[in-house]
């Protein structure tokens, strides 16, 4: 695995990579790499001859309240998980070079980016289009994995290409869970222990979900209240958001109609960690 850091460097490798005819695989992360990560990478191997795995904690998608200064960046530990995974670059790029000095330009996103992670966190989505858009010019590949745990960064990411004709198929990869369901995610370090575990709610939410509506229970209000009312009697848990959307535009649904596919969001606060999840509930 070789380790660069100069974004210059990374293009020339990825071009040469393009003009050998090798098939390119990306995953972009903000590193304190877990096993949601790794399973990006074993999808991303499936289909490519070379796997590009970034680190980046990208500034421009925390707001100035948010933990970007706390976030995890535990870079020799990552570098040895890498190794231990099948990449074959490692890109580390510094904040200075993604961003020098008199950089000026930023991705606006549409009303996909408004509701939900959007309007929690404002500005949130269009640094990730930004950063998302420059590490594809950087590296140039075929096919980029991103996580379903992530699912309006993932839809988002999706209009994104389609709207700027990026020629890179974007591949979902499924959620990776801890023992008690919690999905795995770097801010699950900020966890206490006591934390971690009711955190499992979240999970059985998603569950409760899908044991309701195949029990025909089509009114999603009373579902979603319902779940709210799980995670609020949870010691420590708060429930930012619960809402079932439209699996295409993140539209909020009240009545599900039989046949159909919907996404169910769920953002919670743990102590002052916000955890975000998903399901897809078919009627
Ligand atoms: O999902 C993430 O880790 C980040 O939002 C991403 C896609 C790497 C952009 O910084």
């Amino acid at each position: 695995m070789q380790i660069i850091t100069d974004p210059g460097q990374m293009q020339a490798i990825a071009e040469k990579l393009r003009l050998n005819r090798q098939l390119v695989g990306v995953v972009l992360t903000m590193g304190a790499l877990h096993e949601g990560h790794l399973s990006l990478v074993k999808i991303a191997r499936k289909s490519a001859g070379i796997v590009i795995l970034t680190i980046f904690v990208n500034p421009r998608q925390f707001g100035p309240t948010e933990d970007l200064h706390r976030y995890p960046r535990p870079l020799e530990q990552d570098i040895a998980l890498a190794k231990s995974a099948d990449i074959d670059y490692l890109f580390v790029p510094e904040a200075g070079s993604i961003y020098p000095e008199h950089y000026q330009t930023t991705l606006e996103c549409g009303v996909l980016a408004e509701r939900f992670e959007g309007e929690q966190r404002p500005g949130h989505f269009n640094g990730v289009a930004t950063v998302v858009t420059k590490l594809f010019n950087i590296t140039k590949p075929h096919t980029a994995i991103f996580g379903e745990k992530d699912a309006q960064q993932l839809a988002v990411i999706r209009q994104l290409v389609a709207d700027l004709n990026m020629d890179i198929t974007i591949v979902a990869a499924p959620t990776v869970r801890e023992e008690n369901g919690l999905a795995v995610s770097s801010r699950n370090t900020y966890l206490s222990s006591q934390e971690r575990s009711a955190a499992g709610i979240i999970y059985q939410g998603i569950c409760h979900a899908e044991k309701r509506i195949a029990a025909q229970e089509y009114n999603l209000q009373a579902i979603t209240a319902e779940i709210k009312e799980m995670i609020s009697s949870t010691p420590g848990l708060n429930p930012a958001y619960v809402c079932f959307v439209n699996e295409t535009t993140f539209e909020p649904v009240e009545t599900a109609e039989k046949g159909k596919v919907y996404r169910l969001l769920l953002a919670v606060h743990a102590g002052n960690v916000r955890l975000i999840d998903n399901g897809k509930i078919r009627t």
